[in-house]
């Protein structure tokens, strides 16, 4: 469904400022213009992590309080955890049939990891299968879109791939255009002489928006069956029944989140203010970010754009604040600490809010675990609905 956004974390760690800013503040976008889905990837954990000893039952918990605590809606957004929907874990199998292997060993992050990771064991069958239960936690709920960063772009290609070779082998029917021809006469004479024109605009001229207004037509249909819908959708393009929808990802820009050392804020650098660090953290990590390495003395010059400290001023500071660190900093007008000042006091404004309402949420862990309960009986819904007709285009059906 070109409306419904459905993305994952796995939880493997604290959030920090770099996921608010580079994801959260995104997402608390799109809920309020989309369908949406967030999930906490947990059986993605173990790909990566299977031997280490994380506490999944916290790391889950405390990942879905930082959401909430975000702005994450759970009364429009639906917030669940995958392994409470193990349709994914069927859908991820049937997927591996019809998968080729080259497909998986060719994804970028296959050989990067391994290289990167080497003192993790990244040689299993579930790593090399990672990027395709990351499939079918996005066609089990048909999302049509996806936002992820960068590094995450090969598997929604990867996805897209999976979904047209599904399509392809399983939405293949032997009286495939008279069913097409039957349900269009099903919709009404209007919608079917309208459905008629734009297919033959898209067939024949390639007329994308006349793809999208057939496609969002169908969606409005009331009187077909599911099944005819797949037809129909699958009848414009010329292809079989489109029982699984190919996604498109939504890339993130990003995150102009700088760590406290000038690289981008992440876990594997240690450079990272966690959206949980006290008012006390976050002074003491900022009090001792490194600066520009020409400003010894306080009476040395130095130049803001060879400092951490800067970018931070740019994520936290008004123009006003930002002239006067230039001013001080070139002319060295005041020390560091004193230009670090704002940028403690910004940062800690920040999550200070966010932080009460973690403890309000932490103070009600039943709350909580009604919000996962709630969110994953409803993806389970959604995600039973797909199976039923995965298993039936399979010929499952006994
Ligand atoms: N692989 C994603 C990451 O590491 C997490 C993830 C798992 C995901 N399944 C997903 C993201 C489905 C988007 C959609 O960030
Ligand atoms: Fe960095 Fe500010 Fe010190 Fe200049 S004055 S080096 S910008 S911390």
């Amino acid at each position: 469904m070109e409306n419904r956004v459905l993305s994952g974390m796995r939880p493997t760690g604290q959030l920090h400022l770099g996921h608010y800013h580079g994801v959260l503040k995104n997402w608390l976008v799109l809920q309020n213009e989309y369908d949406s889905y967030f999930f906490v990837a947990d059986w993605h954990a173990f790909t990566t992590h299977y031997s280490d000893k994380i506490d999944l039952e916290s790391n889950v918990t405390e990942m879905v309080v930082d959401w909430l605590a975000a702005g994450i809606n759970p009364n429009t957004s639906t917030i669940f955890v995958q392994s409470k929907v193990p349709e994914h874990a069927e859908l991820h199998l049937l997927l591996s049939m019809i998968t080729p292997l080259p497909w998986l060993e060719r994804v970028p992050s296959y050989k990067d990891q391994q290289e990167k990771l080497k003192t993790k064991d990244l040689g299993t069958y579930g790593f090399l299968g990672y990027p395709l239960l990351q499939s079918a936690d996005i066609l089990i709920y048909k999302a049509g879109l996806v936002p992820v960063g960068e590094d995450q772009v090969a598997h929604i290609e990867l996805t897209r791939e999976v979904a047209r070779r599904f399509n392809y082998v399983y939405g293949r029917e032997a009286d495939f255009e008279e069913k097409a021809e039957i349900a269009i006469t099903k919709m009404g004479k209007k919608q079917a002489k309208s459905y008629r024109t734009l297919r033959k605009a898209y067939q024949e001229t390639g007329d994308d928006e006349a793809l999208i207004r057939a496609q969002a037509m169908l969606k409005e249909q009331q009187n077909i069956t599911l099944g005819d819908r797949e037809r129909l959708l699958g009848y414009i393009e010329g292809v079989g029944r489109i029982i699984l929808p190919e996604p498109e990802s939504l890339l993130t820009k990003a995150s102009k989140m700088p760590g406290l050392d000038g690289q981008k804020m992440s876990k594997s650098y240690g450079n990272t203010i966690s959206l949980r660090d006290s008012a006390d953290e976050i002074e003491v990590k900022i009090k001792r970010m490194p600066t520009d390495p020409a400003r010894v003395k306080l009476t040395d010059a130095g130049d803001p754009e060879k400092c951490p400290v800067w970018q931070l001023h740019k994520v936290y500071s008004d123009e006003q604040t930002c002239d006067w660190v230039k001013d001080g900093c070139v002319h060295a007008k005041m020390g560091c600490i004193e230009c670090k000042q704002p940028v403690i006091e910004g940062v800690q404004a920040e999550l200070l809010p966010m932080q009460e309402r973690i403890a309000k949420y932490q103070a009600d862990p039943s709350y909580i675990k009604q919000i996962i309960h709630d969110g994953s009986q409803r993806a389970r819904n959604v995600a039973k609905e797909t199976m039923t007709e995965v298993r039936e285009a399979m010929g499952i059906i006994y």
